[in-house]
């Protein structure tokens, strides 16, 4: 058996093996990037799931068309409009989380050993997605307000070879949970406009900020609608419904949709009609802004927890700032700590995080520590945060 060159370099990411031991009784976990099963909202999803007419049931179990049931392309649309996003101009294209939406955009930029840049850290499932398709990814680290302009501006610069994309997470990035600051997306806009470089905005996390003052920030790229720049806008339902429906959704030029439409349609043909008649009803009832509210909430509590107990407790090396929203810390260890080792060790105490390495394109950075605030209650943070901490006082 002789597997093509992209599956034989494909390597099983060290949080998947680990998401393994996540369901473990003993190991209260804060690894996992996915929301509470607690905080689903079952009763709004029976309801509307009890309101279906046998008709609508019908279409449920159906194929539907490639681009997306047309009543919720209308119901998103407008969604997203209320975010300012350019949807008149632009065409919805629904896929099978926004994931997918990723792994479309790859397909149709990627060729074997394309240049690609993105920021560093960068989201494991994108990293995944761009070597399956044998990308060669170029990282520029992020600072506290996005990804460093200075040395942005010098590879863009120096660099013989464009890159055929630039991916980013402007809000509350997965892993490092920093919200890009307005400065640093002008400053983006200035550098990328007339450059030819398309520019992925993964945009999953802008509903959960947790301060209204922070609205404004949040504004994306896609919003702001610069004309010389083809950006490429993917959201999701995963983080404001649930990711068991498995659906996202892209916001692109009729050229690119034209080509992504062809991609999706060879990926799956279309994505659940099921989930998507469940998600159009969610949005068009207006249950969407109170679950967002409520969970947003529960979270903003669940991130100053944490936050007090490793202000309280961590040793003065290790460096992190309080996110304002989304679902994740990002602790930055000491050069020379890993923090793998003090994985094994937290591992053994019963606690579990993602160690920084993952989020590293070249998997070889690993001073830093992902630990997700949204999969475990207060008292369970209140036990195993203290478990972690020990852990990293053993080798720092
Ligand atoms: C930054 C980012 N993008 C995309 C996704 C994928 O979400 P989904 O495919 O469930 O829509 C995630 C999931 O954790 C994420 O953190």
């Amino acid at each position: 058996m002789i597997f093509s060159e992209s599956a034989a370099n494909l390597r099983t990411s060290e949080i998947r093996d680990l998401m393994s031991l996540a369901g473990r009784d003993d190991i209260i976990s804060f690894a996992g990037g996915m929301p509470d099963n607690n905080l689903f909202p079952i009763n709004d999803i029976n309801d509307i799931y009890n309101n279906f007419t046998t008709k609508e049931k019908q279409i449920a179990m159906q194929y539907g068309p490639t681009p997306g049931l047309p009543s919720l392309i209308e119901s998103l649309g407008q969604y997203l409009k209320k975010k300012g996003l350019p949807v008149e101009s632009n065409k919805i294209l629904i896929t099978t989380g926004s994931l997918q939406a990723i792994n479309i955009f790859s397909k149709i930029f990627i060729d074997p050993n394309s240049p690609i840049l993105v920021e560093n850290p960068c989201f494991i499932g994108a990293i995944s997605a761009f070597k399956s398709y044998q990308a060669n990814i170029k990282s520029i680290e992020l600072t506290k307000d996005g990804i460093n302009i200075e040395n942005l501006e010098n590879f863009l610069t120096s660099s013989d070879k464009k890159p055929r994309f630039f991916y980013f997470t402007p809000n509350f990035h997965n892993p490092a949970g920093v919200l890009y600051s307005i400065d640093t997306k002008k400053k983006l806009i200035q550098l990328f406009s007339g450059q030819g470089i398309p520019i992925i905005e993964d945009d999953v996390y802008s509903d959960l900020f947790f301060y209204d003052e922070d609205a404004s920030h949040l504004t994306p790229l896609k919003s702001i609608n610069p004309q010389d720049i083809d950006v490429c806008y993917t959201g999701s339902f995963s983080k404001i419904l649930g990711p068991g429906l498995r659906l996202g959704w892209m916001l692109v030029s009729p050229t690119i949709y034209e080509k992504c439409e062809l991609v999706k349609q060879s990926f799956d043909a279309c994505s659940p009609s099921f989930t998507q008649l469940i998600a159009d009803k969610f949005l068009r009832t207006g249950k969407v802004y109170a679950y967002t509210k409520a969970v947003k909430e529960e979270y903003k509590e669940r991130c100053l927890l944490m936050s007090k107990l490793l202000n309280e407790q961590l040793p003065d090396s290790i460096h992190f700032h309080t996110p304002r929203g989304g679902f994740y810390f990002w602790l930055s260890l000491p050069e020379s700590i890993n923090a793998t080792d003090i994985l094994k060790k937290a591992i053994k105490k019963g606690a579990l995080f993602v160690s920084g390495k993952t989020f590293d394109p070249d998997g070889k950075k690993d001073n830093h520590i992902r630990l997700s605030f949204c999969n475990t209650s207060k008292e369970q943070i209140m036990k195993g945060i203290p478990k972690i901490i020990e852990s990293i006082k053993e080798l720092v």
